[in-house]
């Protein structure tokens, strides 16, 4: 599973970053962002959750 952030999307809620921290981030600009590469098999259902919890449907999985 992949999962990035869609950054004309993103209000910048922080739901995602605090639900799974280990794999969104809060970048420069403010908005989330999402780790590089595979999310861990672990977290996938957390990411799961929380594009589910986005108020802004911003989170797209792969
Ligand atoms: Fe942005 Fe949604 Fe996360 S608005 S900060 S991608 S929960």
């Amino acid at each position: 599973m992949k999962t990035t952030v869609d950054p004309d999307l993103c209000i910048s809620c922080a739901i995602c970053t605090n639900m799974v921290p280990d794999v969104f981030f809060m970048n420069d600009d403010g908005l989330a962002e999402a780790n590089p590469g595979d999310v861990p098999a672990n977290l996938e259902d957390q990411v799961r959750e929380a594009a589910e919890e986005c108020p802004a449907d911003a989170i797209l999985i792969e």
